[in-house]
């Protein structure tokens, strides 16, 4: 397969350190240093689902292809305010689709888990034309008392048309249970038999072992798939990671030996999007004019779980 469309959307409201230093005790200067994160942009009056139906036609228009070709969808999304029905099927009534659907929750590395699945489909032959939609509202999940989660995250949705060719070179997955690290409660409705307690919990997350296991697991993703297409570092052109934190990047850019332009950034003005992030910057890059045909892209990610997962894949 390959990548034919990109669309992304973020919500109007953005919201500087500055304006989150006058409610919790931080400052631009620990924000922007310990994490590259300057603004972001914030959901107030939108709904998530609104922006990912608007991303998923920008992809289509992109791809100068309609809805109804389509012939999956696959939407990452975390949480939104449906339980159900799942954000596929929103989507595809928004866009005017006919096609299957599936949510996945694969937290920040949903877009790579999404690539993968699809890519699985076209190798079994049964699509042509798939949709990709990463959605995220993290700033739902957050505590905004809480200085240590709530300065890292933005809101926004992102999105991808993909159709056959031989563009992906590696796709690599992996999984690692670990779930005291980063993780969030939610109370569900009450029945006459709950007997256990149960409690509403906000985003809890152990920063500096996230930061470790980001760190690890994203050098050793990309090097699985570096190593499975036979392509050197010094081959590849962008290196899209996800932007959780500007520190991780610069890390897996030092264990890579690579230059510092070829990571694109977008965390400073949109923080941490979940698996929004990659589409995102993906959509943003090429608007940019930054993607030659024939690039060759290295993208990774990870997040909760914990889980991770890279693709190396030519433009
Ligand atoms: O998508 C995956 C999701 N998450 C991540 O990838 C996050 C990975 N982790 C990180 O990015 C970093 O660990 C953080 C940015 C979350 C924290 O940075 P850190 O350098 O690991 O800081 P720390 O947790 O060790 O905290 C250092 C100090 C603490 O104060 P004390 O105990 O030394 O007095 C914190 O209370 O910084 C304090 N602190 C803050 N101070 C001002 C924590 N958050 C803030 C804040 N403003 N917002």
């Amino acid at each position: 397969m390959k990548i034919s469309g990109t669309g992304s959307v973020l919500p109007k409201k953005i919201v500087t350190n500055d304006m989150l230093a006058q409610f919790l005790d931080t400052s631009d200067e620990w924000i922007r240093t310990r994490t590259g994160v300057v603004s972001r942009h914030v959901i107030s009056d939108e709904r998530l689902e609104d922006m990912a139906i608007e991303a998923a036609r920008k992809a289509l228009d992109d791809a100068g292809m309609k809805a109804e070709e389509l012939d999956f969808i696959i939407c990452s999304n975390v949480v939104n305010e449906y339980v159900t029905p799942q954000l596929s099927c929103i989507i595809q009534g928004g866009i005017g689709a006919t096609c299957p659907c599936m949510d996945i929750n694969c937290a920040c590395a949903g877009f790579i888990h999404a690539l993968e699945i699809a890519e699985s489909f076209y190798r079994a032959e049964r699509v042509k034309n798939v949709l990709i939609v990463c959605a995220e509202e993290p700033t739902r999940m957050t505590d905004w008392s809480d200085r240590r989660t709530c300065v890292l995250f933005g809101d926004g949705a992102g999105a991808a048309v993909l159709t056959p060719g031989d563009n992906i070179k590696s796709i690599k997955l992996s999984a690692s249970s670990a779930t005291d690290k980063l993780w969030q409660y939610r109370l569900l409705q009450p029945t006459p038999y709950i007997e256990k307690e149960e409690e509403d919990v906000p985003l809890q997350m152990k920063g500096q072992d996230v930061f470790k296991f980001a760190v690890k697991a994203a050098s050793k993703d990309i090097s699985r798939v570096l190593d499975e297409a036979g392509v050197g570092a010094d081959q590849v052109d962008h290196y899209m990671l996800h932007q959780a934190n500007i520190r991780i990047i610069n890390a897996i850019q030092e264990y890579l030996e690579q230059p510092k332009e070829k990571f694109p950034t977008n965390i400073e003005d949109h923080g941490n999007s979940s698996s929004s992030c990659c589409p995102i910057l993906l959509d943003e890059c090429k608007k940019k004019g930054l993607l030659k045909r024939g690039d060759i892209i290295a993208m990774s990610a990870f997040g909760a779980g914990f889980v991770s997962g890279a693709v190396l894949f030519e433009w």
